[in-house]
């Protein structure tokens, strides 16, 4: 094996001087436990590595992005046995579906670490035995507690409740000779990078916790067992395997060549950002970083502790029966769909929440009403008034100087959001574009400029929503890189999209005289009233209000709002002036209610709790700007608040005689 290069500042300036300043960016996902098949939770994570890094391909950069399979350790040899197989066979099968699942959500990885592979033996044995032969690795014996579902160690005193503080699964009782790793030794070092360093760990919350544990004491960590087999053997000691997580860590110096590939080592490391779930925080950045120390490695730039995926605001887990299934999403809302909801509803960094009912809201509003009609009605106008082709624009008005500088702030904006890893608002930067072009068309009235002939006005304005769509399709392609082709293509651009770059979105790129093709609606809208009765044929329904009933009973912890978050809503009291049952559903009450002087329609899911009478002359509370739905194919203008446990449900009313239209806050 070849010795890394050991100053890697010094190859990488001679690289630069010889290529030119380049940008490079190394991206990893965590490796995934082939323990189970994977569910959406990780495609979460994957497809907000997967958006970065395209991303980052976008602006220019060299980017080396990662994943991989985390084979080894006590749970997976446990899973394997129990099923009657070989670990390995077991695993092979398990990590195939991965690949199978990374290919459908389009993840454009550069390399696949799976920690069975050769290449990745000889690593991780040459880095045990590095730190060995420093004297930072010492041979004992281990009393302690173990989390074999986390394959974490635990000293007594962090146990909750006799229970694994990460999972709050129980733990087992461990006495084996081991191998111990001086972590100790790098605390003071580790605590100084965090604090000098403060992009290292992130966000800053996790970074506050990970400063606080560190400074509690570390002890000395457990790095081999010896009570099963299935793990990379120590080197100089064949009884013992090393401890799964140093195993894992050290994929991210395999995929990046590190003993095997001195150049491409060079190029890449250190990583510029490992994303992990928030439970594995403390792994990244202390274990994996004292590992890099000990081998003197510089450290990666950022480790982000994303928050959790939830499914109805409770965790996702096998045994509770709520995990989702990633391809039957897919094959159900259609790959992108399912992209854009995960990278636009999660306010990353923090807990987010599935729920079936939101990605339907999202796919009808943002990506049928506003994305897919944007397409739409500007490809059916520039072939109904010429013929498909793009004309040449005339002069401009203030109109469309304000899109053209929308445009660059928005293409400006999204590159900021991306580098401060703000990927929702870097979507919601993208909506406000496309929310003002369809404005423009409607300021704009090209139908009135073709009926009153003003041809030079009308030219302009097709060629700027031609130009607009054009733009947009490079910004949202590394978040759906499907639909970002599909506009594309509806445009009918010969050059093909792969090999934009970032200075492709300055204004003006589109050819006069390129011919759009016309194209079946991108994102057809998901008519509820089919979907709620397919649902409830198959008994989806039932299955999920159980759900929602244990989260609510189990007190479901919802992320922390802001005051602002909360002033959105509009909540008024109503006077119910009439009710009636809604034919065919008997959960839903139809309510006439005034609010204040206004007159509105709230259909509501009451009918087994109040009937239509009881209902009449009763002032409730309702959220008033609430987008209008249709429940059943009846319109609902607002929703009224009520409380309910599995035994029943009584209505939220204000307590003093107050009029209709007051407001509540
Ligand atoms: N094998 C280790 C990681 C080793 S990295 C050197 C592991 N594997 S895991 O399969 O259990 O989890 C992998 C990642 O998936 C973690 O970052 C975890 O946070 C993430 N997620 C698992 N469920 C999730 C959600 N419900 N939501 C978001 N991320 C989720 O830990």
């Amino acid at each position: 094996m070849e010795t890394p290069p050991p100053v890697l500042e010094e190859f990488r300036r001679k690289e630069d001087e010889h290529m030119g300043r380049k940008g490079r960016y190394y991206i990893s996902t965590p490796i995934y436990y082939p323990s189970d098949r994977l569910h959406i939770g990780h495609v979460y994570t994957t497809t907000v590595a997967d958006c970065l890094a395209r991303w980052h391909r976008f602006i220019g950069d060299d980017v080396l992005f990662l994943t991989g399979s985390d084979e080894h350790g006590q749970k997976i040899e446990r899973i394997a046995k129990s099923q009657g197989i070989g670990p390995k066979a077991y695993v092979d099968k398990i990590v195939d579906s991965f690949k199978v699942l990374w290919k459908r959500y389009n993840i454009s990885y550069d390399d696949f670490v799976r920690t069975t592979e050769d290449r990745h033996r000889q690593v991780v044995q040459e880095v045990f035995r590095r730190i060995y032969e420093k004297g930072d690795i010492y041979k004992g014996e281990y009393e302690g507690w173990y989390c074999t579902p986390c394959e974490a160690f635990w000293v007594e005193t962090k146990l909750e409740d006799g229970n694994c503080p990460d999972c709050g699964r129980p733990v087992e009782l461990v006495k084996e000779e081991s191998y111990f790793f001086r972590l100790s030794n790098y605390a003071d070092r580790l605590l100084r990078h965090i604090e000098e360093n403060p992009e290292f760990i992130q966000p800053e919350s996790r970074r506050n916790e990970m400063i606080s544990f560190i400074k509690s004491g570390l002890e000395d960590l457990c790095v081999s067992r010896t009570t099963f087999d299935w793990g990379i053997p120590v080197p100089m000691d064949d009884d013992h395997v090393i401890y799964v997580w140093i195993d894992a860590l050290t994929n991210y110096l395999t995929g990046a060549g590190f003993l095997q590939d001195e150049e491409k080592f060079a190029r890449y490391w250190p990583a510029d950002l490992h994303l992990v779930g928030k439970e594995i925080i403390r792994f990244h950045t202390i274990i994996w970083p004292i590992i890099l120390m000990a081998l003197d490695l510089p450290l990666p730039k950022t480790v982000f502790g994303h928050g959790w995926l939830l499914m109805e605001h409770d965790k996702m887990s096998k045994s509770k029966g709520n995990v989702i299934d990633p391809i039957e999403l897919a094959d159900e809302f259609g790959v992108d769909a399912v992209r854009y909801f995960l990278l636009r509803e999660v306010s990353f960094g923090q807990d987010g929440n599935f729920s079936r009912r939101a990605l339907i809201d999202r796919i009808n509003a943002d990506l049928a009403n506003d994305l897919g009609n944007l397409l739409h009605r500007s490809v059916a106008m520039i072939i109904r008034y010429r013929d498909g082709v793009i004309p040449e624009p005339g002069a401009l008005t203030e109109l469309e100087q304000d899109l053209q500088q929308l445009a660059a702030a928005t293409a400006a904006g999204v590159n900021e959001h991306i580098e401060a890893l703000e990927i929702n608002a870097a979507l919601s930067a993208i909506w406000r574009l496309i929310g003002r072009a369809n404005k423009y068309i409607d300021e704009a009235e090209p139908w009135t400029l073709n009926k009153t002939e003003q041809t030079e006005r009308l030219d302009t304005v097709l060629y700027h929503l031609g130009e607009t769509l054009r733009i947009l399709a490079l910004l949202v392609k590394s978040f759906m890189p499907d639909t970002g082709e599909k506009i594309w293509a509806q445009l009918g651009i010969s050059e093909s999209i792969e090999s934009c770059r970032f200075e492709n979105t300055a204004w003006g790129g589109l050819e006069a005289g390129t011919k759009v093709v016309k194209g079946d609606p991108i994102f057809p809208r998901i008519d509820l009233d089919k979907l709620a009765e397919a649902e409830e044929a198959s008994g989806v329904v039932e299955a999920k209000q159980e759900t929602a009933e244990q989260a609510v009973e189990k007190k479901a912890e919802k992320p922390q709002v802001s005051i602002e978050d909360f002033a959105k809503l509009d909540l008024r009291v109503a006077e119910v002036k009439a009710a009636e049952p809604v034919p065919g559903a008997d959960r839903l009450l139809k309510l006439t209610v005034t609010i204040g002087e206004e007159e509105r329609q709230i259909v509501a899911g009451i009918a087994q709790h109040y009937t239509p009478d009881e209902m009449v002359g009763k002032r409730i509370v309702v959220v008033a700007n609430l987008k209008p739905a249709k429940l059943r194919g009846v319109l609902s203008e607002g929703m009224l608040l009520a409380a309910s446990t599995k035994d029943g449900l009584g209505l939220v009313t204000v307590e003093r005689d107050l009029p209709s239209g007051a407001q509540v806050k």
